[in-house]
């Protein structure tokens, strides 16, 4: 397993661009599904989960072409409506081609994703809102067994706001009889994009980005050209490691209308973030104090602070003056990150889902394990902070949601190296 050296101290200023977004890319890559006409993506980032999204289509019959950041798909010939759990189990994102099998192929085999580090990570509401379109839906020896005749329109309300359930009843709802009507529907700018790119394909969706879509089923979608949306959690993740280095940076690619509750918390933690804009060119600059200002934060859905963003907060807060109060709201388990950043001298202490922090003058370095995604983040953004050099181990969890981290980090002036373990 690889594992990345992070030489500490380093200021970092220049210029970065941020990639497509991993969590608007995986739903459109299932988006394919629904119809039998090309769908032609750019601005997909070059990402394992990616990777592997393109590996369980292929294997259900979908055929991909990938030239860089371009990705063709041709699910004409779509054979073999399972997901299956070797493939499952390594990205729950996987249960996204659920509700496009189901209305376009009218029968899927989905293994239960099963929980990860954060949590249990149930789709009951996936199921729940897939059984009021009239689809039948069992769970067998760990498999979601759906079947269904044309579905038909519904009104959904989900228990609670849940992005890819959103998404994939969103999805399957653009070739149902009829009309659907999402209500407590996840309003992340991810859901919009795929919504757009699914209004492209000729579905007839109005409400995206509220809590309300309503969906009018038609009988067939045609292909389309979509490209994806920045990613607004890797843009936040690099105003972090900016913030927390002293640094000033510009981040192109992306803008601040994805992520105001981030960048709210920032300028409160002191830093200057203006945002760039021209017909053809979209950008966020950042410049930073010497030592932030401690900011509380409490996740929520969008358009509150995402929980993508806790941990790289947790980091920054760990060198800031004073203290902070982080709160989970939408994970169970979403603190580990918090044990490997003690060990780097942070004062964390946890109390369930409330974390307090207080901000101490020097980190110092030491071996550090990834145990998530985002939790792998904020140990590299701990790192550039910290005294002498930080190793981060298992950052295979790092490779599934950035692309070329520490090469873009070197290009701002970080000293990371990879090293083959
Ligand atoms: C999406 O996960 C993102 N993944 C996550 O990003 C993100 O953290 C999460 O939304 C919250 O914003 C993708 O978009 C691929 P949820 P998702 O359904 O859809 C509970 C990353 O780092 N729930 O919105 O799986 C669930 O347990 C990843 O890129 C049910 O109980 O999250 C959680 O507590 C991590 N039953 C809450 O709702 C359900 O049927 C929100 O989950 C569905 C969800």
């Amino acid at each position: 397993m690889d594992r990345l050296v992070i030489a500490g101290g380093r200021r970092l200023e220049g210029e970065v661009a941020v990639s497509g977004a991993k969590n608007a890319a995986l739903p459109i890559l299932c988006a394919a599904l629904l119809t039998r006409e090309p769908l032609i993506l750019s601005n997909v980032p070059r990402l394992n989960d990616i990777c592997t999204m393109l590996r369980l289509l292929e294997q259900m019959g979908v055929k991909s072409e990938r030239d860089g950041h371009r990705v063709s798909l041709d699910a004409s010939d779509l054979n073999n409506p399972v997901a299956p759990y070797e493939l499952v189990k390594t990205m729950r994102a996987s249960v996204l081609v659920l509700g496009p099998l189901v209305a376009r192929h009218g029968e899927a085999q989905v293994s239960l994703p099963g929980g990860c580090a954060i949590g249990a990570r149930p789709v009951d509401q996936h199921i729940k809102g897939l059984q009021s379109m009239g689809a039948e839906v069992g769970v067998d020896h760990g498999y979601v067994n759906a079947r269904a005749g044309r579905l038909r329109g519904a009104r959904i309300f989900t228990d609670m706001v849940t992005v890819t359930g959103t998404e994939n009843l969103m999805m399957a709802a653009c070739l149902a009889d009829g009309e659907t009507v999402i209500e407590n529907a996840a309003r992340e700018p991810e859901v919009v994009d795929l919504a757009q790119c699914l209004v492209s394909m000729g579905a007839q969706i109005s409400g995206a980005g509220t809590d309300l879509i309503r969906i009018r089923g038609v009988e067939r979608l045609h292909g389309a050209e979509h490209r994806v949306m920045p990613d607004r959690i890797e843009t936040g993740t690099f105003l972090c490691a900016a913030a927390v280095t002293g640094g000033d940076v510009r981040l192109t690619g992306t803008s601040t209308g994805y992520l105001d509750a981030v960048v709210d918390k920032l300028m409160d933690a002191g830093c200057d973030i203006v945002g760039e804009k021209t017909p053809s060119f979209e950008a966020i600059r950042i410049r930073a104090p010497h030592r932030l200002q401690a900011v509380s934060i409490r996740t929520a859905p969008y358009p509150a602070f995402p929980t993508d963003m806790q941990a790289q907060f947790m980091a920054i807060n760990t060198v800031a003056e004073g203290t902070a109060i982080i709160r989970e709201t939408i994970f169970e388990n979403r603190f580990m990150h918090a044990v490997e950043l003690q060990r780097l001298g942070a004062d964390i202490r946890i109390d369930g889902n409330t974390a307090v922090v207080k901000g101490v003058d020097r980190l110092q370095g030491a071996t550090v394990m990834a145990t998530d995604l985002r939790a792998s983040a904020s140990l590299v953004i701990a790192g550039l902070v910290a005294d002498g050099e930080t190793t981060v181990d298992r950052i295979y969890h790092l490779d599934r949601g950035y692309e070329r981290i520490e090469e873009k980090m070197n290009a701002l002036g970080a000293r990371i190296r990879r090293e083959k373990a």
